[in-house]
């Protein structure tokens, strides 16, 4: 069988551009026993796919993509064909082989990073797309951070970055149901009123303001006490500025240096380590695979009640991934950046709620 499968045409300088992706058709191997065939539905955009297009990614993580080979990244589909009793066709599965149309899924294959192995998904009645949202890897990988690394309770005072993403949305909006004051911060006045208004935070800022650490002092004079990273750079030196004693940070990502093309330098204040008897842990969600039932117990009911609010971006066809990519890095998202496989055009909706 021949299907499309999105390919790394040329390394990215800097920025990620649609031109550096490309759609190439690929003969797809028969099934052996284990495998099935799936007819992917769903593709999650990730940042972390900006790291692998680099020609080096850092030590122990997930290698470069080859240039000319397929990317893959996490997707929901529909089992077509089958040789695996568990997996039967007509399943709904969630699996690593995304940015492409077609994929043949091992039952017992690789993952990413501990996340990502061939899983059946029963979604009921909610969404079947919030298990890569909300329900999948992104609220894993906020829960991790809130529950497992940081331990918020309501006598914090936490910053989440790039609050308006998925992962910062759901994280903000998680250490506020835990009764912690929560600020959040993000790249537009448009997100801040979103994170202020629809998602209720405390305080919100932009980001490209004058100084971010003047911006973390005026929403939290006297300090915050837990920091939720998603970008690094000028924003972890912030942190550890407006830290007080005994705070503890959450490094989930670090996307402001993503496309940079040498080594951003390190904050200049780590000796507020020292000072202030600082932690920081450094986490990947797939550590916390075990975490997974209470946070979907978790996160589930505060979606059915409303409590917590969650915002898609959805493009459609495969022709449209590498300009979800490109407007995902580039912060045109609110919420989670998805693309829909099963419409045949290809067009790109804004906002669209599930
Ligand atoms: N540790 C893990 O297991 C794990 C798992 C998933 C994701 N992550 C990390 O979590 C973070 C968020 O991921 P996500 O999937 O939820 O993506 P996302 O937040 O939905 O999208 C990325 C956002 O990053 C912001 N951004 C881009 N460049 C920036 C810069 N130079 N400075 C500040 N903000 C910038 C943009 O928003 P603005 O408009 O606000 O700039 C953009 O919307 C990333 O760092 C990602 O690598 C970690």
């Amino acid at each position: 069988m021949i299907s499309n499968t999105l390919c790394l045409a040329t390394r990215p300088d800097g920025p990620l551009r649609t031109e550096d992706l490309t759609i190439v058709e690929v003969e797809l191997p028969p099934l052996a026993r284990g495998d099935v065939l799936v007819r992917n539905r769903w593709l999650s955009i990730d940042p972390s796919i900006r790291i692998r297009l680099n020609a080096e990614t850092p030590d122990g993580y997930l290698p470069p993509f080859p240039v000319g080979e397929p990317l893959s990244g996490l997707a929901i589909g529909t089992v077509i064909e089958s040789a695996d009793p568990e997996h039967p066709v007509g399943q709904l599965v969630s699996h690593m082989h995304g940015y492409r149309e077609h994929a043949v899924v091992a039952a017992e294959g690789s993952t990413l990073g501990g996340y990502g192995g061939l899983t059946a998904i029963d979604p009921g009645e909610l969404p079947e797309q919030w298990f890569l949202g909300p329900l999948g890897s992104s609220g894993l990988t906020a829960y991790a951070g809130i529950v497992g690394v940081l331990g918020v309770s309501p006598d914090d005072i936490v910053w989440v970055s790039a609050a308006a993403g998925a992962v910062g949305s759901l994280a903000a909006q998680l250490a506020k149901a835990r009764g912690a004051r929560v600020i959040g911060s993000a790249g537009s006045p448009t997100k801040v009123r979103y994170l202020s208004v629809e998602l209720g935070l405390d305080s919100a800022f932009d980001y490209h303001c004058e100084s971010i650490t003047r911006a973390v002092a005026h929403a939290a004079p006297d300090g915050i006490t837990a920091y939720f990273d998603n970008v690094g750079g000028d924003h972890l030196a912030a942190a550890l500025g407006n830290m007080r004693p005994g705070g503890r940070i959450a490094m989930c990502g670090a996307i402001s240096g993503y496309d940079l093309t040498a080594p951003a330098p390190g904050p200049a204040n780590l000796f507020q380590f020292v000072a202030k008897g600082l932690r920081m842990d450094g986490f990947r969600a797939g550590s916390f695979n075990h975490l997974m039932p209470d946070m979907q117990r978790e996160i589930g009911g505060y979606l059915r009640s409303g409590r917590i609010r969650f915002d898609e971006r959805v493009f459609h066809g495969l022709d449209a991934a590498p300009a979800a990519m490109v407007a995902m890095l580039n912060g045109e998202n609110t919420g989670k950046t998805l693309v829909r496989l099963d419409t045949p055009e290809t067009s790109i909706d804004t906002d669209e709620r599930p």
